[in-house]
Parts: structure tokens; C-alpha cells; sequence
């Protein structure tokens, strides 16, 4: 079976909706620390809607992610043909496979951090969000790069279904 080059709808809008959804708990995700500071410093119960949200928006990034890796083996996706340097080609798909990493290590840290107590994977959360914002950047730069530099369209590939 040959498959058209591109993306569907639904790989577009788990798409756009990850990328949502990481960066409203990267901007609110004090709520988070204040809660966890509460539950696990002083002996308090956790208050408030905003560390609940950060929970629950993670856990979808979660199973969002998982729903991407699947329909992306079944139904594939990915650049077509390559258009770029070789070198920038490589970098972009080394950049790929980590956010995928990324985006099961952060919310699976998050929930040992939140469920279990456990310090050290609080603080290896923090830190593996600081590398997925990176890395997202990084991403958006690219894809701007195709767009506006190389002239390629290759953002326009993530925003009309094949
Ligand atoms: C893609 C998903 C997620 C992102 C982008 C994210 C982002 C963040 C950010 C930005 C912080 C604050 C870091 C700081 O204050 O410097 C934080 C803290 C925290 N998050 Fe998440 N988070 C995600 C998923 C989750 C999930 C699913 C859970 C739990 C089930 C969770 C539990 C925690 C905990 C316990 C803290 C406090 C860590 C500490 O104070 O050391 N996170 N998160």
C-alpha cells in the first residue's frame, strides 16, 4: 500500500492541540509547584483548581502522544522529500524523535513526582520541561525556516489534511 505524503485532520489536530495544551501547563505550572510544595513540604492537603488542571491537561498530553505515535505508524506522515541541507534534515529528525521522548518523560515524571512523592523525579520533570520548550523552539524556528527561507510549504503540510 503506497501512502500519500502528509498529515490527516486527526494527526493535525493532536497536533496543534499537544502543542496547546504543553504550552498552558508550562505557563501555569507554579500552581503545580505551590501544590506539591503544600502536600509534600508542609503536610498540607493541596487546594485550589489549577494544580487539578495541570494534572488532568498533562495526563492528555499523555495519551495524546501515545494516540500520535499509533496513528503515525499507521497511517505515517513525516517530510516527503527531503528539502533542506542533509545536515539540517538530520537535526530536524534527532529534534523529532526527542520531543516524542519529551513528551512521554514529562508527564510520566510529573505523575511519579505527584503520586508517589518522589523528589527527584519533581525535580527531573522540571528540568525535562525546560528541554521540551527548548527543543519546541527549535521545532517552530524549522518549521519558519521551510516556510519563509526554503520556500518549501512544509508548514502548510501541518495545517491541510491530505
Ligand atoms: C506536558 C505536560 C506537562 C508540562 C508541560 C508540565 C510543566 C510543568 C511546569 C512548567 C512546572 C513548574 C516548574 C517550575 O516551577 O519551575 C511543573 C511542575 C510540576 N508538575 Fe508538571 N507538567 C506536565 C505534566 C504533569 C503531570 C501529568 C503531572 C502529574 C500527574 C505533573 C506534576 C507536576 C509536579 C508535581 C510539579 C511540581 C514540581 C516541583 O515543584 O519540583 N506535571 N510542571
Amino acid at each position: 500500500m503506497t501512502r500519500k505524503p502528509g498529515y490527516s485532520g486527526l494527526q493535525i489536530g493532536l497536533h496543534w492541540a499537544v502543542a496547546a495544551l504543553v504550552l498552558f501547563n508550562y505557563l501555569f505550572g507554579e500552581t503545580m509547584e505551590e501544590a506539591f510544595d503544600a502536600v509534600y513540604e508542609e503536610g498540607q492537603l493541596a487546594s485550589g483548581l489549577g494544580y487539578q488542571l495541570h494534572v488532568w491537561v498533562g495526563l492528555a498530553v499523555l495519551a495524546m502522544a501515545s494516540l500520535r505515535l499509533a496513528l503515525r505508524a499507521i497511517l505515517g506522515g513525516g517530510p516527503a522529500a527531503s528539502s533542506g541541507p542533509a545536515l539540517l534534515e538530520k537535526g530536524a529528525g534527532a529534534i523529532h524523535a526527542l520531543l516524542y521522548g519529551l513528551m512521554f518523560a514529562v508527564p510520566l515524571l510529573g505523575a511519579a513526582a505527584w503520586y508517589a512523592g518522589i523528589e527527584d523525579a519533581a525535580d527531573l520533570h522540571v528540568l525535562a520541561v525546560d528541554g521540551l520548550m527548548i527543543l519546541a523552539g527549535l521545532h517552530a524556528a524549522a518549521a519558519l525556516f521551510h516556510q519563509f527561507v526554503l520556500k518549501d510549504h512544509r508548514l502548510l503540510r501541518m495545517m491541510r489534511a491530505r
